[in-house]
């Protein structure tokens, strides 16, 4: 049996009640998880050498990320929020510093090693959707499964369920142009759900977005992890993340400061 998406039990810090009740079709499954924070990151730095100049876009970041929360990092443009998303994600290297994934220290860590955690553990949402034009809404779903060698059957039933959860069962069959943006941003969030990843690393998802329509898609966010447990790390400029995020954080000059 295909494991389709995983309710995961609450974090006990997991205070405030959930923005909208899920009836989802979806089975659970119960999954041993590693008890301390699912993303550590100790005294991370990154400095990238540009043209003779050292830039340094992290500053010694230390902060756990516990597992079914929803965190967000807020700073200013240039402050170091995609670099640091980068590089809890595997997708860039710190200059110095630690970066622990469920109880694993990924700094030595192959090429082929980091894709590997992050095609079981890891999916990304970025701001500018991504999504394959060619493609309709459901075969943008779809396309994650395929790739992970899902059988079709399965992966059909797996996207329809995602598109529902989602809210646009009933534009499946439409592409990108055929949608609105928060609509293709939902899209994207039930594409990154397909392969049941244990984290979302979200850079700047309603950054397109209107602010009515821009709130909608940080409460699906913010469903997705009280109802199913995956952790969201988000960046965004959005204000309103601070009633919506369990932890929210200030970067300003690749320092952090918890709000
Ligand atoms: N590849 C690179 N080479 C050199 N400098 C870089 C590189 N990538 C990022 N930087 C610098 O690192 C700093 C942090 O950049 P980063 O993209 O993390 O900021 P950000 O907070 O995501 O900004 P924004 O809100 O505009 O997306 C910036 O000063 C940026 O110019
Ligand atoms: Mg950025």
């Amino acid at each position: 049996m295909i494991p389709f998406l995983t309710r995961r039990a609450r974090p006990a810090r997991s205070a405030a009640p959930p923005v909208a009740t899920v009836a989802t079709v979806l089975p659970s499954r119960i999954t041993p998880t590693y008890a301390g924070p699912i993303i550590e990151c100790k005294e991370v730095t990154r400095t990238y050498r540009l043209h003779g100049n050292n830039v340094r876009a992290l500053q010694g970041v230390t902060l756990d990320v516990q597992a079914g929360q929803m965190v967000a990092l807020r700073g200013r443009s240039g402050s170091g929020k995609t670099t640091l998303l980068n590089i809890m994600g595997g997708l860039d290297r710190p200059t110095s510093g630690q970066v622990t994934i469920e109880g694993q220290q990924i700094g030595h860590f192959s090429d082929q090693e980091m894709t590997s955690l992050r095609r079981r553990k890891m999916a990304f949402v970025f701001q500018a959707y991504a999504l394959l034009p060619v493609l309709s809404a459901m075969e943008n779903v779809e396309l994650a499964m395929r790739i992970a060698k899902m059988p079709r059957k399965n992966r059909e039933k797996r996207a329809h369920e995602l598109l529902e959860l989602v809210g646009l069962g009933p534009r499946a069959k439409h592409r990108p142009f055929e949608l609105s943006g928060g609509q293709q941003q939902r899209v994207a969030i039930a594409r990154a759900l397909a392969n049941d990843p244990r984290i979302i690393l979200a850079d700047e998802p309603t950054g397109e977005l209107d602010s009515v329509t821009g709130l909608q898609v940080l409460k699906l966010f913010r469903k997705i992890v009280i109802d199913h447990g995956v952790t969201v790390v988000i960046a965004t400029h959005d204000p309103t993340i601070n009633e919506i995020a369990h932890v929210t954080y200030q970067i300003q000059d690749g320092k952090l400061e918890q709000m």
